[in-house]
């Protein structure tokens, strides 16, 4: 658990704080400084120096991304392809799979709105079938209903671990035995987990794993990885072949490298990468499990404040509940609750339908109020929002 003084010494690391009340890190998290300056001091040598000599120069740090992330995860160096964001990274993973007209894919009610884009967007061209798992009474995959939905058609159990629009977490070790027990593609959405909770990819038992730098894990915007079991590596077929990600070994022939990275192509934003590690390294240092703990409380804490208002009603789901606090307030829109905060230096975001379309209109829920809560916020932020929210 961490201390007062743990805290202090987080926020003195976090120059962003001194400005805002950021409770937008489902949004993008502040950066700590170690994060921002390995940044600047990294683009500022390649205008001075050259990009090409500078990424000899720190060749190996940056290379050491491969490590850290895979550390987190409990995985592979070699399991991990570094992309853009995690649109891309998950992408990369779902246009790998080789579907086949007929195939069934199973996803869940609180899915990313892109990822059903995906779906609806290979349906064009394929005859393949997408089945949602109902929730069950707390609001979360059921998990049961979800064992009787398989058959051998399913090809990809396709679930977000975190979605964007709630505190939800999803029972992603249950569905992974269920994915082991018929030897099914599992695909986990990890873009708001990664850097809130643990990812233990062996416990979770997920073949695919996609994430963002720039929310939980607080690394710089443009960054983001895929995490590909080795297990399953050989059957996915990229989209995208370049000379970074295959060998071109004669005239009519070319070979995929043999590791993750043939997900990846070979120009990329060197400095977001070196970023990225040392936003991962931050983490591992502090312990993602306190992490956790702090979220948890501190979404705990701010769901209850919230509560207590008679005009506010919160709206999230699920036995768990990370950091990510959705609410409405009587009688005014998303936005103009957000826009309020702003007039008082607090960052907050709001989300409408299209961003969780399944889940929004399921629950008749038009728009939210989304107020993301990371360790390094404190009581006293949280108290300054719900103090002026009610001048609203
Ligand atoms: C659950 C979830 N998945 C995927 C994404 C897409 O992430 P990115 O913008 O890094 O591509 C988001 C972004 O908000 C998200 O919340």
């Amino acid at each position: 658990m961490f201390t007062d003084n743990d805290i202090t010494r987080f926020r003195s690391e976090t120059a962003g704080v001194k400005n805002v009340i950021h409770l937008n890190n489902a949004g993008s998290s502040l950066p700590p400084d170690v994060v921002r300056e390995s940044v600047l001091d990294y683009l500022q040598e390649e205008m001075t120096f050259g990009g090409y000599e500078v990424h000899a120069k720190y060749f190996e740090e940056i290379e050491g991304v491969y490590g850290s992330i895979a550390h987190l995860l409990n995985a592979n160096a070699d399991e991990i392809a570094v992309l853009e964001n995690a649109t891309v990274a998950w992408t990369a993973a779902f246009q790998a799979i080789p579907f086949k007209a007929g195939d069934e894919i199973i996803t869940c009610q609180a899915d990313y709105s892109s990822n059903y884009l995906a779906y609806l967007h290979l349906q064009k061209n394929l005859d393949v079938a997408v089945k949602v798992v109902p929730n069950d009474e707390q609001g979360q995959v059921d998990v049961g209903a979800l064992d009787g939905l398989i058959t051998n058609a399913t090809r990809l159990i396709s679930i977000v671990h975190i979605p964007t629009n709630s505190g939800l977490v999803s029972p992603v070790e249950a569905i992974g035995k269920i994915a082991r027990r018929y030897d099914i593609l599992y695909l986990l959405d990890a873009c708001q987990s990664a850097g809130q909770i643990k990812l233990d990819v062996e416990q979770i038992g997920c073949d695919m794993l996609s994430a963002t730098g720039r929310k939980y894990l607080r690394g710089p915007r443009g960054t983001g990885f895929l995490y590909v079991s080795s297990r399953v590596k050989e059957q996915l077929i990229p989209a995208v072949v370049d000379l970074h990600s295959a060998e071109w070994t004669a005239t009519n022939e070319y070979r995929f490298r043999d590791d993750a990275r043939k997900f990846e192509n070979w120009e990329s934003n060197f400095s977001g990468i070196l970023g990225l590690k040392k936003a991962v390294d931050y983490i591992l240092g502090i312990g993602i499990d306190d992490i956790w703990q702090r979220i948890h409380f501190l979404g705990s804490s701010l769901r209850e404040k919230l509560n207590s208002l008679d005009n506010v009603s919160t709206y999230d789901v699920g036995e768990v509940q990370g950091g990510i606090v959705s609410f409405g307030v009587d009688g005014r829109s998303a936005v103009e609750v957000k826009n309020h905060l702003k007039k008082y230096g607090i960052n907050v975001s709001w989300l409408g339908t299209p961003n969780a379309r399944l889940d929004m209109e399921a629950r008749g829920i038009a728009e939210i109020v989304r107020a993301s809560v990371h360790y390094y916020n404190t009581e006293a932020e949280l108290e300054e929002m719900v103090a002026k929210l009610k001048l609203l």
